[in-house]
């Protein structure tokens, strides 16, 4: 099978992470809840993997690296922290529903800075202009899921902090393959999956909080400490992560990690992004089909969409599947960039891909969306 779904969780991953995760199952407890050796090898795994995450995205205190389910979850933390029922908060119109729905049910006004594709210099503008005295918050989305799309989110941080407007990243397709740097930054979260671009298993997120940041648990329990009292304690990681914690999955995230970091994000970046640039040439030419591809490298990551004309998205994404060609096709959770793009009706083809697809896989996939268009 040729996998190009690597935006929505990566399917390939170092052999180190299933090693890990094995050792993990059979050696390892809970951490913090004894002083007993399983319990311990738990401890240290747990804060490996934050003191590996906490210099990989340039943060001083690994404590503030909080183990999540998933980037969502990641979100939803970081949101009900900083976001109070009906306040206003400024959105890209590229955010994901991770982001979006949660406010929706909180019932936000929500500001949608919308630029064209690939138009950077228009997005940070509508940033700019929307960013008022009464904005409690502003979220960015580092690469649309959808386009690959790599927003300016080093200046919409700037934004935020010469304006003092709390600031939260969503790095749920950046992580991995572009620097972060969460202090340097400022800004208030930054949430990522630890299944994608970190090459951790499926069930693993992480949630990076600003020093000093006020923060809201989404669940109450156990955490091993202050056990007398009757409230969550008022420091991380604790105050956020109640109940036993996922360590098989945090052992094969620190291997991911341990692997990102090896391999650079650069290098890993380069690559993806030079897959995208040869499967756009490859689909270019074919009768019928647009592609969604930046002019400037610099402004798409390795995911990219297409629609072919007079064909369905998902019937696309259906026969190159039956062809053994793994993709996504539909609206892809982000209804608010097809809504920015002008393609909500029809939904795109989606490939996307790691540091594990190759040129000749590109090649493969390009002749076989030929033969279907052939076809149909
Ligand atoms: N948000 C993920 C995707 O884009 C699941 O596929």
């Amino acid at each position: 099978m040729i996998y190009l779904d690597s935006a929505a969780t990566t399917l390939q991953k170092p052999p180190t992470v299933a090693r890990a995760m094995a050792r993990a199952t059979s050696s390892m407890a809970s951490p913090g809840r004894g002083g007993h050796k399983p319990a311990m090898l738990a401890a240290e795994t747990a804060f490996a993997c934050r003191q590996r995450a906490a210099e990989l995205f340039g943060m001083r205190n690994p404590e503030n690296v909080i183990f999540t389910l998933n980037a969502t979850h990641a979100l939803n933390l970081a949101i009900k922290s900083v976001v109070r029922p009906g306040d206003t908060v400024v959105v890209s119109g590229y955010e994901h529903n991770a982001v979006t729905r949660p406010l929706t049910a909180m019932g936000c006004q929500i500001r949608v800075a919308r630029g064209p594709l690939f138009c950077p210099r228009e997005l940070l503008m509508e940033f700019d202009r929307l960013m008022t005295e009464d904005v409690s918050c502003v979220i960015c989305t580092h690469v649309s899921n959808v386009f690959g799309y790599v927003l300016p989110v080093e200046e919409v941080a700037a934004l935020c902090r010469a304006r003092n407007i709390p600031f939260i990243l969503d790095a749920s397709q950046s992580a991995g393959a572009f620097p972060l740097h969460m202090d340097e930054w400022g800004c208030a979260f930054i949430g990522m999956p630890g299944h994608k671009g970190l090459y951790g298993p499926q069930g693993t997120g992480l949630l990076l909080c600003g020093e000093g940041q006020s923060t809201e648990p989404l669940l109450e329990g156990g955490t091993g400490s202050l056990s007398l009292r009757q409230t969550m304690p008022d420091f991380l990681p604790d105050r956020l992560e109640p109940g036993t914690h996922n360590i098989p999955g945090i052992a094969g995230l620190l291997e991911g990690l341990q692997y990102v970091a090896a391999k650079k994000e650069q290098t890993i970046l380069r690559h993806e992004q030079g897959l995208a640039a040869q499967a756009a040439q490859d689909l270019a030419g074919l009768p019928g089909i647009t592609v969604y591809r930046s002019g400037e490298t610099e402004h798409q990551a390795g995911v990219l969409s297409f629609v072919v004309k007079d064909m369905d998205c998902e019937e696309v994404g259906t026969r190159l599947g039956e062809r053994g060609i793994a993709v996504r096709a539909g609206l892809h959770c982000a209804p608010y960039a097809h809504a920015t793009v002008g393609t909500e009706a029809t939904g795109t083809v989606r490939v996307s891909f790691s540091a594990f697809n190759t040129g000749s896989e590109v090649k493969i996939f390009a002749k076989t969306v030929e033969q279907i268009i052939k076809r149909r």
